[in-house]
């Protein structure tokens, strides 16, 4: 990947002096729409992700190009002007990091030549916009000698998402993607960021991401209603019980004072993700244990909870789900990620996969009328510098 890459910089950039950079994507696990609301989450980084070649400059210019979108040529920037742009969207995410790490007091001087692949598919739901961040982050550490900490740019990366881009999302994916560990699992508290590493032994199986191939055109304005239905629910829950969090609810607690909510619809948010903080703490368990079938059912009832109680689900990530669930040496799928769209997980004996992605594949292009796609995940590495 990185040859093919080098040569494009090189043709563009006339210099053979460059640094080499790489961030995953990430997968859920278990732990959905849970960060926001102060619960677990259970994510890995894979090897799908971003690459960039990158080198400083001596003026302030950024030169940015990227694979992804060949057709907008090299985009030139200045990085002493960080504004929003309104016509290369994707250097946004460029801007925004630069922007929160000047403000953060790191010297950034000059600017610097990049060119950029990504191989996540755009809007799957496997983080694109929050591998994005951290690869900036790490090249713009590497390249000015930052003395930043990853978790200092992890939180950076959130920042962008919400401030400049204007996502309101948690930190699962930022922090998935900047601490990953290859074949792990991070149990993550997302109110403390604490964290453990949780080897992933699925012994004779593997993960299959399932894409529904439905681009998420509405998925951020539907996911910051459900940030805001979830704040509300924790609103009206505090003038009743003393709580930070709504993951600070049993779901006993949750059951006695459900009453106080104003609606139907905010009982159900509130229950996903009470319901679902705790199927996460169990789930870590049973992987740890290596009780994959306890482990399959929970993500099964997380699937039903985003489905029913949360309603980010929909017909594609259904159908998937649904069918995969039904298919023989299946040990459990669920959707992953925001929802509305995107990508499902499932788990399944090595020696069936075949097998299963065909029989999904012929009920999905039935039921939806064109094709999903499907890849093995790999479970890889943080974003990091690579040479
Ligand atoms: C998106 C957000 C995350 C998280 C998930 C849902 O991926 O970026 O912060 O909320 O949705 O679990």
């Amino acid at each position: 990947m990185f040859n093919t890459l080098e040569s494009k910089f090189e043709t563009l950039f006339h210099t053979k002096e460059h640094h080499n950079f790489f961030a995953p994507g990430r997968i859920n696990l278990i732990g959905e729409h849970t960060d926001y609301n102060g619960g677990y989450v259970f994510p890995c980084a894979i090897t799908l992700g971003t690459y960039a070649v990158a080198s400083k400059r001596e003026d302030t210019k950024l030169m940015l190009y990227s694979e992804n979108f060949s057709a907008d040529g090299v985009v030139e920037c200045d990085s002493t002007d960080l504004t929003h742009s309104t016509t290369y969207t994707w250097t946004n995410y460029v801007k925004g990091m630069i922007l929160y790490l000047k403000e953060a007091g790191y010297t950034i001087r000059t600017g610097a030549n990049i060119v950029f692949y990504g191989n996540i598919p755009n809007g799957s739901g496997l983080s694109s916009s929050a591998s994005f961040e951290l690869l900036i982050g790490v090249i713009f550490k590497g390249l000015y000698q930052l003395d930043i900490e990853m978790i200092d740019l992890v939180k950076l990366g959130k920042k962008v998402e919400n401030d400049f881009i204007g996502v309101q999302s948690g930190i699962m994916d930022q922090f998935a993607v900047g601490m990953g560990k290859e074949n792990h699992a991070i149990r993550l508290d997302c109110q403390t960021l604490e964290y453990t590493l949780v080897p992933v032994d699925l012994k004779d199986n593997v993960i299959v991401i399932m894409n529904t191939n439905k681009r998420r055109e509405l998925a951020d304005s539907k996911y910051n209603e459900r940030f805001n239905e979830t704040r509300q629910a924790l609103k009206e829950l505090q003038t009743r019980v003393s709580i930070q969090t709504l993951a600070d609810l049993t779901i006993d607690i949750f059951e006695a004072n459900k009453d106080v909510l104003s609606s139907e619809v905010l009982v159900k948010r509130a229950r996903h993700a009470v319901s679902e903080n705790q199927r996460t703490i169990e789930a870590t368990e049973k992987l740890r244990a290596g009780d994959l079938v306890g482990f399959g059912e929970l993500m099964k009832q997380s699937h039903l909870s985003t489905e029913l109680d949360y309603e980010v689900t929909g017909k594609e990530l259904d159908t998937l789900v649904h069918t995969a669930w039904e298919q023989e040496g299946v040990i459990g799928a669920r959707m992953t990620g925001a929802g509305f769209g995107g990508c499902a997980i499932a788990i399944v004996q090595k020696d069936k996969v075949d097998a299963f992605q065909q029989a999904v594949e012929d009920v999905y292009v039935k039921e939806i009328g064109y094709k999903p796609s499907f890849y093995i995940a790999e479970i890889s590495n943080g974003a990091a510098l690579k040479q």
